[in-house]
């Protein structure tokens, strides 16, 4: 059967429902919180800039690898390399390879559950706000009626300080992810990403609109794609390099996974192109959807994390219609989130099925809660356990709470290295005959591709850890 896996799992329904469940994984927190993050602390258009360099030299070419390595191996992560592997006659241990990715998409999602919690949590306060007014007959009011600026981002503090709270939302969430995943990639995964997706795009789109409108569409253009060359340093290029594997969704296991299910008729390359693309986009729109507010109000771009959680909530306390808006926003992230998370669960998930022989039920849900578990460390991180560093004794990680660390572990450096692997791999281990059939490229493409694979890659990841990660280590 086509797209079927060693589970016996039975692929997607269509080139669209893959398309759509790839893009749903691709567009997540990533685009909306880590992205406006990162540009707004590095400088906004010299990090655009690199970022987008990174996306088409290197993301786009793996997103492909990646994708045939997973249709080609017809399994889970692990699996799919052995087969792959075997095919081109080399050591299955390329399967560690597969483990690597897994491991990294597993820890993701620990931290990831816990953010998206607290997306929840905005979307009940400024739902809370929006109702309220509506019944009070306002619904144009803005969000937080009434409230200081201090009392708005006290609200970010008031939600750190309470684990309980940030526990149960990241049960939520990860319930929520989990219930999905459960009931399989045609109707769980695929059906998600079916209603989610276009729900996201009519509401990004809405709110970019409002905020060019309302907000200061000129600066945020002007901020986002003025380079300033004198930011790109080389934490910068490890920052844009993560984030664009991040963003992707690439060397975390969702893209090997997801690849299995797709029928062998589907021509891989334009439809890698599209998933690119419509990430891509996402993360410009997200940008040019949340710096005017920002700017408008004359708030600091360099928020950190805090930027869609405080510097957001304080623009919607005084802009037409902020209660309403805010809501939509948040309600938007949340749908973004959840077909990523469950792309980010569906890859140990399916391998612990192949690997144990569990049903999908029972898998989901124990991977789903050891992650879950992971994850409550992170959210005590930022109270009981605040003074916890977990790899304190690398510069790097010397300042950072328990989920910024994993976060950072994983994008700077497990992410890269996979990605590395998976260059090494389709570049120069995997049977070329069958990659070329496989990819769907032909000719002066074909070669690019390659070239791009076998040399840009490895060599600019393995600059870009070099002199990203070693002055760290090294305490220079
Ligand atoms: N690409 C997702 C985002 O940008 O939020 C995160 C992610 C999903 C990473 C799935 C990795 C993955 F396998």
């Amino acid at each position: 059967m086509a797209g079927a896996t060693a589970s016996g799992e039975q692929g997607w329904s269509s080139r669209t429902a893959f398309i759509l469940a790839a893009v749903g994984a691709a567009v997540g927190l990533g685009n909306i919180w880590r992205f406006p993050t990162l540009a707004g602390e590095n400088g906004g258009g010299a990090f655009v800039l690199v970022y987008i360099a990174f996306v088409v030299l290197l993301g786009l070419p793996l997103v492909l690898s990646e994708i045939l390595l997973g249709r080609t191996g017809g399994s889970d992560a692990i699996g799919s390399m052995r087969n792959v592997a075997e095919q081109s006659g080399r050591s299955k241990r390329w399967g560690a390879l597969g483990a690597l990715q897994i491991t990294a998409g597993f820890l993701i999602l620990s931290f990831y559950s816990v953010v998206a919690g607290w997306v929840i949590n905005y979307v009940f306060i400024s739902g809370g706000d929006f109702f309220g007014a509506l019944f009070a007959g306002d619904p144009f009011s803005v969000a937080f009626n009434g409230e200081t600026q201090d009392q708005i981002t006290g609200r970010m503090g008031d939600l750190f300080a309470d684990p309980m709270r940030l526990i149960i939302l990241h049960v939520l969430f990860m319930a929520a992810t989990v219930g999905i995943v459960a009931s399989g990639v045609h109707d769980g995964i695929e059906k998600a990403a079916k209603w989610l997706m276009p729900a996201f795009f009519v509401l990004l789109i809405i709110i970019t609109i409002y905020g060019a409108f309302t907000g200061n569409f000129a600066e945020a253009v002007a901020f986002m794609f003025t380079p300033d060359f004198s930011k790109i340093t080389p934490i910068v290029l490890n920052e844009a390099l993560g984030q664009a594997l991040f963003s992707l969704s690439l060397a975390a296991g969702g893209l090997l996974t997801y690849g299995a299910y797709v029928s062998k008729d589907v021509n891989l390359a334009p439809t890698a192109g599209l998933i690119a693309l419509a990430d891509t986009s996402v993360a410009i729109l997200a940008g040019l959807m949340i710096f005017p507010i920002v700017f408008a109000v004359g708030l600091d771009p360099a928020g950190g994390p805090a930027l869609i959680f405080q510097t957001l909530p304080v623009a919607f306390n005084v802009m037409p219609g902020g209660a309403l808006v805010g809501m939509v926003f948040f309600i938007l992230i949340f749908f973004a989130a959840l077909t990523s998370s469950i792309s980010l669960l569906e890859g140990p998930t399916a391998w612990t099925m192949d690997r144990f022989g569990w049903g999908r039920k029972k898998a989901a849900l124990i991977v789903g809660m050891v992650a879950w578990l992971i994850g409550v460390a992170c959210a005590l991180g930022y109270n009981m356990w605040s003074d916890v560093r977990l790899l304190g004794f690398w510069n790097i990680f010397a300042e950072t709470d328990i989920l910024d660390t994993l976060d950072g572990f994983t994008g700077k450096i497990m992410l890269p290295l996979g990605a590395l692997f998976v260059a090494i791999f389709v570049g120069w281990r995997a049977d070329a005959n069958v990659v070329k059939a496989q990819s769907g490229l032909s000719g002066g493409m074909f070669i690019l591709w390659r070239f791009l694979v076998a040399w840009a890659a490895p060599v600019a990841v393995s600059l870009v850890l070099i002199f990203g990660l070693l002055p760290g280590l090294l305490g220079e």
